[in-house]
Order: structure tokens, then sequence, then C-alpha cells
């Protein structure tokens, strides 16, 4: 086993609250291992420029485990290999550069914190050589191979906080008030936080949904006395339109608005949006993601020392295990209809508009 002197370790794709505890692992543990830490910043962008680099020892992680955000800078800029690289020093082609910078700093191995697209690009450096291991990174815990990433629980934390919030006005005004959370392509956020904030609609990327089944709940609703609801959707979630000519579309973008708009409409009634964004991002994470991320960190350590490189750390409680790299890239972990909270959630009567 080669003996690991040097790492580099980076983060990639948008924040999520626990980078800077895992990165704070990493740190502390390496160090507490003999093993000096590089950081690099922007993500792989520091193996393209030298002066995106600096080295982290215990003193430059003091304090940031309650911070959200990462210390070494993210971009979330897609696929990296398509152009070649304009730097001061040249142009070079993507995957050479970094090829090349990656030996000149006599770099060990890296460890890769990202989500589904970095840890793609991570996937690849794999492949020509470099020796790596990746932290699955997302709020909207969709990475598969792992059953959870911290930064979900913060973001999941804060839309039940909001949801509770709205819960004032739409009570006060009977209106329908519309909340649109991030997830892309899956429900985690929208089921959790819907089911935790006490929402009477929720609205997933898993399940099209039909305008006509939400006005029924809501109308129900109303003839139950309660006259106000709170819809939950996620950003990916698409109605499914019905054509005169019978076929099906589904629209992108705006899911709120959209939802809120077309329910205004339809059911006549005083209707609002919001959009929580990115401030499901910010803030402090929680403890469970402090946990888990610092848990990671020092499991991607680990799993350097052992030589376990192409591999991502994933959580399958009770343990951490490492899987590999190419059963996880270019798949998504999308709620599963069989979910028992899915389920939990259908028979205490929320509408998922289907
Ligand atoms: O992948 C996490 C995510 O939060 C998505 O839910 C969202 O669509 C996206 O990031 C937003 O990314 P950006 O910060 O690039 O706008």
């Amino acid at each position: 086993m080669p003996t690991i002197k040097k790492i580099g370790v980076l983060t990639g794709g948008g924040d999520a609250p626990g980078l800077n505890a895992v990165i704070r692992a990493v740190v502390k543990t390496a160090t507490n291992a003999g093993v000096a830490v590089i950081g690099l910043e922007d993500s792989f962008d520091g193996l393209i420029y030298p002066d995106k680099v600096r080295v982290l020892t215990p003193k430059d992680v003091r304090g940031i485990l309650r911070l959200g955000g990462t210390i070494l800078g993210t971009v979330n800029r897609g696929n990296p290999f398509a152009e070649p690289i304009v730097t001061p020093h040249g142009t070079f082609n993507y995957g050479d550069r970094v090829m090349e910078v990656f030996q000149q700093m006599e770099l060990d191995a890296l460890i890769c914190i990202g989500g589904d697209g970095t840890l793609a690009i991570a996937y690849e450096f794999y492949k020509k050589g470099i020796p790596l291991v990746g932290v699955p990174k997302t709020i909207d815990n969709d990475i598969y191979g792992t059953t959870s990433c911290f930064g979900f629980d913060t973001a999941v934390s804060f839309a039940t906080d909001a949801i509770d919030r709205l819960h004032t006005t739409a009570e006060a005004h009977r209106r329908i008030m519309v909340v649109e959370v991030m997830g892309r392509y899956a429900g985690w956020i929208a089921l959790h936080a819907g089911v935790a904030g006490g929402a009477d609609v929720i609205l997933i990327p898993e399940i099209p949904y039909h305008f006509d089944r939400v006005v029924a709940c809501l109308r129900q609703r109303d003839e139950r006395g309660a006259r106000f609801s709170i819809i939950v959707v996620a950003e990916g979630a698409r109605p499914v339109i019905e054509h005169a000519h019978g076929g099906h579309a589904e629209r992108l973008g705006g899911a709120a608005k959209f939802c809120g708009d077309e329910l205004a409409r339809l059911t006549g009634k005083e209707t609002r949006h919001v959009v929580l964004g990115h401030l499901q991002r910010g803030g402090a994470p929680t403890a469970f993601d402090r946990t888990l991320a610092t848990r990671f960190g020092g499991k991607a350590v680990e799993l350097v020392l052992r030589s376990q490189f192409g591999k991502m750390v994933a959580n399958h409680p009770p343990d951490l295990v490492p899987v590999p790299l190419g059963e996880v890239v270019g798949r998504t972990k999308l709620v599963p209809l069989d979910y028992d909270l899915l389920q939990t959630a259908r028979m205490m009567g929320i509408s998922f508009g289907d």
C-alpha cells in the first residue's frame, strides 16, 4: 500500500450546509494521521490555477463546524471537459491540465466533496489515474447509493419552519398558499417538509399531478370548514396537461407560480405562492448534518489511508460504507412510490394530485 503523505480536498457543485464540517473532519483526522492537507479552491479549479491552493491545518478549520457554505469556494458549471481552459500560463485541455497539476503538486490522493456533477467529474479523473475518494453532497437527497446526505436535514428544517409560518397567513386569510421547495428530479425535501409542516397537498417530480385531483382535495377541505390549504411543490414537479387530442404534455419551470395561478383560476380562491429557493441552502447546519458530515469526512480519510480509491462514502445506517463511484454516477435516487412516509401521508389524506 503506498504511503500517503499529502492529500488535496475540494468542494464542487451547489453549496450545502455541512460542507465545512466535512472539510474540518478531513483536516483534523488526516493531520492526526500524519498526512498534510491541501485545500483546492473552487472545485477542480484548484488543480488548474496554481494560486487557488492553500495548506489547511487544524488552525485553519477552527470555528467552521457551524458555518454554512464552504471555506474552499465552489463552482457549478456543467461539463468542464467540453472547452479548453485559458489560463495566464497558456491554453490547456481541461483533463490534461488537472492531471499535470495533480502530479506537480505531489499529491498522493484527492477527496472530492460534491453532488452528482462533481462525482461524475471525479470518476473521470479516477479513471485517468488520480487516486481519489468521493463524499456525497446534496440538499436534494437524490444521490444514488447513500440513504442520506448532509444538508438535507437542514433544508427540510428550514422549509418546515417556513410552512409553519405560512399556515398563519393561510388560515387568517383563508387562502391557498403554494410553497416551492428545491428538488429538481426528486421530491425528498417536498415530501419530508410537507409532512413535517402539515401540508394538505404535496407535489413531487416522481408523481405527475392532475389539477382536477388537487382541486377536489381543496374543495373537500372547504366543505369540512378548513377553508385554507397549504400546497408544497417541488421545483421539478410537473402537471399532466390533458390536450384536446388526448395526448399529454409536461410544463417546465416556475412550479409554484404556475400551480398557484392555475388553482386560483380553477377554484376562484385567493392564492399566493412563495419560492424558498436558495434560502434552503443557507444558514448553519443542523446537529444531524454536522454529525453526518463529520462522519463522512473521517470515513473519507480512512478510505484514503486504506487505498480504497474510486469509492464514495455512503450512509447505510448504522454504518458508513464505500460504494464504487461507477455505481453512483449517472443515476438519481428518486422517492420510491412504496416509501412508507409517502404511504402514510396518503393514508392520512394528503393528496399527491394523482
Ligand atoms: O442540486 C441542488 C439544488 O439545490 C437543486 O435543487 C436546484 O435546482 C439547484 O441546486 C440550484 O442550483 P444553482 O445554485 O446553480 O442555482
